[in-house]
Formats: C-alpha cells, structure tokens, sequence
C-alpha cells in the first residue's frame, strides 16, 4: 500500500520534473525578456513618485524613498502581486496620488514582480543605435525616465516634455543633463543615471554624434559616428593640435583591438574599420605627446 501510495506521488512528479526539462529552451527565452531593474523600473518610481515633496530622499512620506532598489522594495514582495503594497496602490490608482499610471508602464511593473523583482541591470552588448528619431526612441525613454516630473500644468523647471516643440526646444541641454555636462542640472535627478545605451541614443537624437557615452568631456574636440551598419567608426577632431597621434580601439578589459596612426597635424577626421568586433562598448584613445583624450562608444 506504502508502495503504491509512494509511486502515486512520484510518478507525476517525475513526470513534471521530465517535462519541465524538456522546456528547458522556453526558459531562455523568458530569460531574454527580463525586465532590468536600472533601466526598466527605477526610472518609473523616479519620475513619478520621488519628485520632491513626494518619495524622495528628503521627504520620504511614509517612510518610502522610491529612488533606490531598497527603497522600492520596502513595498515590494518578490513575486506576489498581492502581497506588494506598492504595486496595489499603483494598481488602484491611489498613487501617484495626482495622476494615474499608464497601464503599460503598470503592466511593466507586475511583470517585474513576478519576475522575482530582481535588482539587475542590462547588459551593455544589447544596444541598437541604429535609426535613432524623436518619435520612435527618444519620446519613449521621456515618457518612462522625464514625463512624472516635466508634464502637466507644474511641470518641474517649466519644461513640458508632452509637448515635442520644448522636446526640440531643449535638445542640447536636454543631452547635456541626462550626460551629466557641467553647464547643467543632472537629469534624472536623485542619482538615478540613464544606461548607457540612452545615453548613447539622447546623444545621437541631440548632436547627430555619439561622441563619448561615458561624459560630456572632450565633447567638441572629439566626436565619434557610427557609419549606419556599424562597421566603420567616424571620428572628428575639431582641433588641429593632433599631430603624430596614436589612435586605438581598446575592450573594457584593456586589449587593442585596432591601431593607427595620426601623421599630419591637419588630418581632423578619419575613420577606423570596427567591422568583425562584437557588439558592445568600446575605448576609443588617441594621444601624442601633448595629450591623450579617452572616450567611450557603443557599437
Ligand atoms: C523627479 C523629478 C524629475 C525627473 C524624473 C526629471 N526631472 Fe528634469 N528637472 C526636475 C527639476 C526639479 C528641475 C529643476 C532643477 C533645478 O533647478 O534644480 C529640472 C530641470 C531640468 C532641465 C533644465 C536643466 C537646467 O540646467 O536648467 C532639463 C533640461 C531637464 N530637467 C530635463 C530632464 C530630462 C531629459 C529628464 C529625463 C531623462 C528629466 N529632466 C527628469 C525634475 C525632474
């Protein structure tokens, strides 16, 4: 009887274990749609919850500061929808007291749950800087990272990112907040950084160059296009001190991938085969005796 009893528990279990192995592949698939902590969650709680007097770190009402994983988590159980306050207040429209969230950015929410609210960030080598335009990759990360604090009739500073006119209006300070230039505000505030894939694409949208993903550094006297399929990088140094300049393509761990060489002093663009190299960032480095500038791209 034991017996039985035994091989009638564990024959569908082993059943379930047989086929959950055999779905192993689905598996990967789910794992290529997580949702990213840093980029796809952070920057929701940011823009509309922690503007000042609400969540932030200064005011923190109810003992919530909603610009940390930490923070966030305070009102988050892993996995259960029902059991996370926040995501039940969010649900029922009670918070943002002022206006409701749009259901994709709630959906997105839920989906990171019961993902097990995982505290992750992308990896870098998925990045597509490719076609870069206001309306289809610029307008989509404002709504997410900018709009909680720049819309409605207070928009924070003034500026209202609902209206593609101030959009267009602001686009070179708008590129040197988000890098965190030294002629203005950090944006998003709260040390909630953008990745930097955004980065790379605001830059794109802005300057019509990458330039550095990094820091608004060296931004005029070096700046760095990917030709359309990413096989060639253009670079263009607006100064003309660069003679005899060594110019390499470095990985993140420090090997040289490409190398040439600067000769005439009037030599300010050219252009290096990045062709065969992995998707990913990448240091561009160029110096000669007097200087060296260092920045970073992402193919
Ligand atoms: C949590 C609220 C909040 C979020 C989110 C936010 N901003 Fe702001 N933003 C502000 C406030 C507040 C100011 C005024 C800053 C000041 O004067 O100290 C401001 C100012 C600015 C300015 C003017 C900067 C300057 O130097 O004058 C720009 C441009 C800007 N934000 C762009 C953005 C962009 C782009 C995003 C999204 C990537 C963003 N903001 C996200 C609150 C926010």
């Amino acid at each position: 009887m034991k017996r039985l009893l035994l091989a009638v528990v564990c024959l569908p279990l082993l059943f379930a274990l047989k086929s959950s192995l055999a779905y192993a592949p689905e598996q990967t698939e789910v794992m290529a749609d997580t949702l990213c902590f840093s980029r796809d969650i952070l920057p929701i709680f940011n823009s509309n919850c922690a503007m000042a007097k609400c969540h932030d770190a200064i005011t923190h009402e109810e003992g919530f500061t909603l610009t940390s994983y930490s923070g966030i988590m305070k009102g988050i159980k892993a996995g259960s929808l029902s059991q996370s306050k926040l995501y039940r207040e969010i649900n029922e429209n009670a918070m943002p007291p002022d206006k409701a969230l749009p259901d994709s950015l709630k959906k997105r929410i839920s989906t990171w749950i019961q993902q097990g609210a995982l505290n992750n960030d992308c990896p870098t080598n998925d990045c597509d800087t490719n076609n870069v335009t206001l309306q289809k990759t610029i307008k989509p990360l404002i709504a997410v990272q900018c709009l909680g604090c720049h819309s409605g009739n207070n928009p924070s500073a003034g500026i209202n990112f609902e209206n593609d006119t101030q959009i267009e209006d602001f686009r070179e300070i708008i590129a040197c907040a988000v890098m965190h230039g030294q002629d203005c505000k950090a944006m998003p505030p709260n040390n909630v950084n953008l990745t930097d894939c955004d980065k790379a694409k605001f830059r794109i949208w802005a300057l019509g160059t990458q330039s550095s993903v990094e820091e608004a550094d060296y931004a005029d006297e070096l700046r760095i296009m990917l030709s359309p399929n990413h096989e060639e990088l253009y670079c263009f140094v607006s100064t003309e001190m660069f003679g005899n300049t060594k110019v390499e393509v470095i990985s993140l761990n420090g090997t040289i991938l490409r190398t040439t060489t600067l000769s005439a002093k009037t030599n300010t663009s050219f252009s290096i085969n990045i062709d065969g190299l992995p998707k990913g960032m990448y240091i561009l480095k160029l110096s000669n005796s007097s200087n060296t500038f260092i920045v970073k791209f992402i193919k």
